[in-house]
């Protein structure tokens, strides 16, 4: 058996703002196996962007430890944290964050240039996994001229580009109609079930946390079976 991809015991995050001590995650213990897909679900304020910053390892927890891959998050510095984002973990967030006059094989090439890939192996694999999205016809559109849902499968087909372990997706489907919501959660469906990605998903919506193998609560910064 692997060791799980995260692994996090007794989890907790204080903010101070203006003298005044918010603690935001009050400890949490997740642990998240390869293959898996979960869903985490919680009110406004609940501690779910504060949790999911920590998982992408884009912040540390000031109590408990957190493993990803076997790594400790919480005795790496600044570098060595960003050379994991990079490597292990996709994002994707609810806004898209495409690059506005930069077209979808441009936008998905993007980490590749990071990663040091040459030109025209870049071009290749995004346009090949651009055609897996079902967007072989859009590799030049820019994102203004595809739909939401187009756009939300240019920043999935990105995130995936450098093979991640891990897939985040904060509210992938937020402001989506109902239609585009399940063309995305369809797609991440069949990443799971098809090529063993694993998959962390915050989401508001019931019937897209439903789709995943499993969801949790966090509530006022614990998290609680459903
Ligand atoms: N940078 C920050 N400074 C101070 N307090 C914060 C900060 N970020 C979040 N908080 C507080 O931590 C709690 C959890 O926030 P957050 O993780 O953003 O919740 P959610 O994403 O579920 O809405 C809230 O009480 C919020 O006000
Ligand atoms: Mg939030």
């Amino acid at each position: 058996m692997n060791s799980p991809i995260i692994d996090i015991q007794g989890l907790h995050k204080y903010y101070a703002m203006d003298g005044i001590q918010v603690h935001a995650l009050r400890g949490i213990d997740l642990v998240v196996n390869e293959e898996d897909f979960l869903a985490i679900m919680g009110p406004s304020g609940s501690g779910k962007s504060t949790l999911m910053n920590i998982l992408g390892c884009l912040d540390i927890p000031d109590e408990g430890s957190y493993r990803l891959n076997g790594n400790d998050i919480t005795q790496m510095d600044s570098d060595a944290l960003a050379m994991i984002r990079n490597r292990e973990i996709g994002f994707v967030f609810q806004s898209f964050n495409l690059l506005s006059r930069t077209s979808a094989i441009e936008n998905v090439e993007t980490p590749l240039i990071y990663a040091g890939v040459n030109r025209k192996e870049r071009q290749q694999r995004a346009a090949e996994i651009l055609q897996r999205m079902g967007l072989g016809d859009r590799l030049h559109h820019l994102p203004n001229q595809l739909s939401g849902g187009q756009q939300q499968r240019v920043a999935i087909a990105r995130a995936l580009i450098t093979s991640p372990t891990l897939l985040l997706a904060d509210e992938p489907t937020g402001n989506m109609d109902t239609a585009t919501s399940q063309e995305i959660i369809n797609i991440l469906c069949q990443l799971n079930e098809e090529q063993g990605l694993t998959i962390l998903l915050i989401t508001h919506e019931a019937e897209i946390a439903a789709r995943a193998q499993r969801s949790l609560i966090l509530r006022d910064g614990k998290l609680e079976e459903q």
